[in-house]
């Protein structure tokens, strides 16, 4: 059109134009609320993209693209979560059952809330069956922590469907390694885990446990109210000079600290892992990741006096009955550094071989999920379901590297495996291997970790901020010829977030 012959809109014109305007916007954001909706059903290898860290690609886990929410195809060879099981013929060493109840979102195992405290040995093959009475969304129990073969990771979902009231389920693996672990519902797990349904798991070593005191102290706060395995507050009894081991397991959604002002205590253990000659620790506190555990060693003093522990607005008091209890003190400013805390040791494997790097670049940003509108998280830039799936070989070494652009801290956790950390923001670790499963990422904090792929299946790679994981923090790590037939939602109404 000649510059100047443009015809000027009447004012009829501006409005059909105006009211097609409206009419594209509406479809375009009709258009983007519908893809953004998600089937009822749907089976996680069909989420998201895979991505294959510089490794071999691997055409069976294509992801969403191009495959559709079935995922791809199954291919001749693969291997069926089912069959990632544990031993099935060698006799148990511990039989449990645990009776799963529902009252108005308040659950209990075999009564309690936390469930029964699992003690086992190292080597032992452990079998627990799962009888739901009464949990109306169904239940599983995942072995938080514990690396067990991927058919036992009790996964609604992803590793077997949700135990539908009426219904029973059974686990069996072999605890292979020492440690303090737990246990807890991954069916609405955001819900379920709040309202009680979880426990500890302790695997003693083979070589047995130290002289003294092992005392599990789990961490949880029920409707508002913080507890210490259920209770206000924790007292051992223990004569002067008696060493304690305190197991402390977070199973809430927020990071805690952990101190005492009373004595110098030694970090034992991270995560079910022993820390590499431990130093004494004065005036210092120790972070507990949500879904963490941290074990901590001291001496009840020579003088008779007592011995408080603070963790998480509760308290646990060890020392000679009688003796007073200590008064509560003030957190310290400082906080023990696992990067430079103990000293070096083997990890086994050379990080440096990775075959493998992987990025989780974790952000937020406004957008749909399942047509619901809101601020949401961002995995490398996209939303849920939108999420990476890794995709590795039985063998690989991999690094991921965490980064944290958000205003939340994220406590990030891999089913599965245990990770070496290597570096916080750049600083490379000196001290004690610090290796973990659930990872606190605070805010605009970077870590490199590193990991032996050594367990092959589908495994979630969450935040244990459960709520954060139901609004979409929830990745997974796959292994290449391995198949899922379970679903998200279906006939077990899996929801395992
Ligand atoms: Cu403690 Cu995916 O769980
Ligand atoms: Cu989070």
């Amino acid at each position: 059109m000649p510059l100047g012959s443009e015809r000027r809109p009447r004012r009829n014109d501006r409005l059909v134009v105006g009211g097609l305007a409206a009419v594209a916007v509406l479809v375009a954001a009709g258009l983007v609320w519908s893809s953004s909706r998600l089937p009822d059903t749907y089976s996680v290898m069909g989420m998201g993209h895979a991505e294959f860290g510089g490794g071999p690609a691997d055409p069976v886990h294509g992801g969403h693209d191009g495959h559709g929410w079935d995922g791809p195809p199954r291919q001749p060879g693969d291997r069926d979560v089912g069959e990632l099981t544990g031993p099935r013929d060698r006799p148990a060493d511990v039989a449990v059952e645990l009776v799963a109840t529902e009252d108005g979102g308040r659950y209990t195992l075999n009564g309690t809330t936390p469930g029964p405290e699992l003690r086992v040995e190292q080597g032992d093959l452990v079998e627990v069956t799962l009888v739901n009475a009464s949990v109306r969304d169904g239940a599983t129990l995942h072995w938080h922590g514990v690396d067990v073969p991927n058919a036992e990771d009790g996964v609604a979902g992803v590793t077997q469907d949700a135990v539908a009231v009426g219904g029973s389920h059974t686990y069996r693996f072999v605890a292979e390694d020492a440690g303090t672990y737990w246990y807890h519902s991954h069916q609405v797990s955001h819900a379920q885990v709040r309202g009680g349904l979880f426990g500890v798991l302790v695997v003693a070593p083979r070589a047995g446990v130290a002289a003294g005191h092992d005392v599990v102290a789990a961490v949880h706060t029920y409707g508002g109210r913080p507890t210490v395995n259920g209770r206000d507050g924790l007292r051992v009894d223990a004569a002067p000079g008696d060493e304690v081991r305190l197991r402390l397991v977070n199973t809430d959604n927020e990071v805690k600290r952990a101190w005492t002002a009373d004595v110098p205590v030694r970090v034992l253990a991270v995560d079910g892992r022993d820390v590499h000659e431990p130093g004494p620790v004065t005036d210092a506190a120790v972070t507990l990741a949500a879904g963490g555990r941290v074990d901590l060693g001291f001496a009840v003093p020579a003088d008779g006096t007592a011995v408080r522990v603070e963790a998480g607005g509760v308290a646990v008091v060890a020392g000679p009955p009688g003796a007073a209890d200590p008064s509560a003190s003030d957190p310290p400013a400082d906080t023990v550094d696992l990067l430079r805390y103990g000293t070096p040791a083997p990890l086994g494997f050379d990080p440096a071989d990775a075959g493998r790097s992987f990025e989780y670049r974790i952000g937020r940003r406004f957008g749909l999920v399942d047509g619901v509108p809101g601020r949401y998280w961002t995995i490398n830039g996209r939303m849920f379901p939108d999420v990476p799936m890794f995709v590795v070989r039985d063998g690989d070494v991999v690094r991921l590297r965490i980064e944290n652009s958000g205003a939340d801290n994220h406590p990030m956790h891999l089913h599965g495996h245990h990770a070496v950390v290597l570096s916080r923001d750049g600083e490379p670790a000196t001290g004690s291997p610090w290796i973990v499963d659930s990872l606190d990422v605070g805010r605009g904090e970077t870590y490199e970790i590193a990991f032996v792929a050594d367990n092959p299946g589908i495994w979630l790679d969450h935040c244990h901020d459960l709520p954060h994981a139901a609004d979409g923090l929830v990745a997974h790590l796959a292994y290449a010829g391995v198949y899922t037939p379970f679903r998200i939602g279906g006939p077990g109404a899996n929801e395992p977030e």
